[in-house]
């Protein structure tokens, strides 16, 4: 049986990554942060003893190590990297912009996927699929940046592309994968309601896209439909 980590797995995106690994026969590690106020998830972990829900905030790294260690004898093939933050809009535009909030959004979008990836990459080597994948944002590219604005999203996103790349590079030796996956416009709280696509569809491409998945990919950044997208 095969194994997925997933962050934010409470709503929107998370939420439908473990139903469909799930679905799909995997085991699923299902980090969230209040997982006593996770009713969908606790209702996902009935119907799927495969699934288990796991307290995990990510501005705590001390809680990432806890949690690396407490599941120190689990491999873990695919770890998701998904939670994210956008940062309070009406504070996301020159004149008022709030720089606490910005280093909160960087820390939770950019820093904890690398902690993360740190923290976990024992479990992740000693796996099968030996795949680490960050939720990014096509926010996150300079070349698609046509409308401004949102400093604070696309600085993280950004940010986070840069280190994926790196560990993508620093980690092939290793035999681990890093993908940088862009989910599309997602109908969740994040995304709104005007989104075209629903969280089924983007992560059912993403899936196929993980399936797809050699060593030679590392590091590309790619779309739910797997096209390469510009940095
Ligand atoms: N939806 C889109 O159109 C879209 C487009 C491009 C990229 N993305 C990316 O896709 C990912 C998932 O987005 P989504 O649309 O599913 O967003 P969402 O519905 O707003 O869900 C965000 C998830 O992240 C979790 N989270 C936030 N801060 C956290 C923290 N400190 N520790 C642990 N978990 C935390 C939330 O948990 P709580 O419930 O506890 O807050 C929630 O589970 C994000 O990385 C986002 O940037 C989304």
């Amino acid at each position: 049986m095969a194994t997925a980590l997933v962050t934010g797995s409470n709503r929107g995106i998370g939420l439908e990554f473990c139903r469909q690994y799930a679905d799909a026969g995997w085991k699923v590690l299902a980090c969230c942060r209040r997982p006593e106020q996770a009713s969908d998830l606790q209702g996902l972990a009935i119907h799927h003893p495969s699934v288990s829900i796991h307290q995990l905030d990510l501005g705590n790294f001390d809680q990432i190590d806890a949690l690396a260690h407490a599941q120190a004898s689990e491999t873990i093939d695919v770890l998701i990297n998904n939670a994210g933050i956008y940062g309070d809009s009406g504070r996301n535009v020159l004149g008022a912009l709030d720089y606490e909030l910005w280093a909160r959004v960087l820390k939770i979008n950019a820093e904890a996927p690398v902690k993360m990836t740190e923290a976990f990459l024992p479990h992740v080597s000693r796996s099968e699929r030996k795949l680490v994948v960050a939720i990014t944002s096509l926010m996150g590219s300079m070349a698609d940046n046509s409308s401004g604005g949102a400093i604070m999203y696309r600085t993280s996103k950004a940010a986070l592309n840069a280190a994926m790349k790196s560990l993508a590079i620093d980690l092939k030796p290793r035999g681990v994968g890093v993908m940088i996956l862009h989910p599309g416009w997602v109908k969740t709280d994040m995304g709104g309601s005007n989104a075209p696509t629903s969280p089924a569809e983007s992560v059912a491409g993403m899936r196929r896209t993980i399936e797809g998945f050699a060593l030679r990919d590392s590091g590309r950044f790619l779309d739910f439909r797997g096209r390469e997208l510009p940095w």
